[in-house]
């Protein structure tokens, strides 16, 4: 395959991926912080909640990187 005739570059994929994960991880982690606090562990839920604004902070950097190409 030819430089031009790939559908992306190695960048282009690595950004996707990691998208791709945290983009999983998103869509399950309510499920973990539900989990956690029905037993009874706050701190367990609290982690998650952080956890999560980071991932929706990684995620839309990573979006807008890909979509600015
Ligand atoms: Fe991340």
């Amino acid at each position: 395959m030819t430089e031009e005739s790939r559908i992306m570059s190695d960048s282009e994929y690595n950004i996707t991926k990691q998208l791709t994960k945290e983009l999983e991880f998103l869509w399950n982690v309510d499920g973990y912080i539900k989990d956690a606090e029905e037993e009874g562990n706050q701190e367990c839920a609290k982690l998650f909640r952080e956890i999560k604004e980071d991932e929706e902070r990684h995620a839309k950097k990573l979006k807008d990187l890909l979509l600015k190409k």
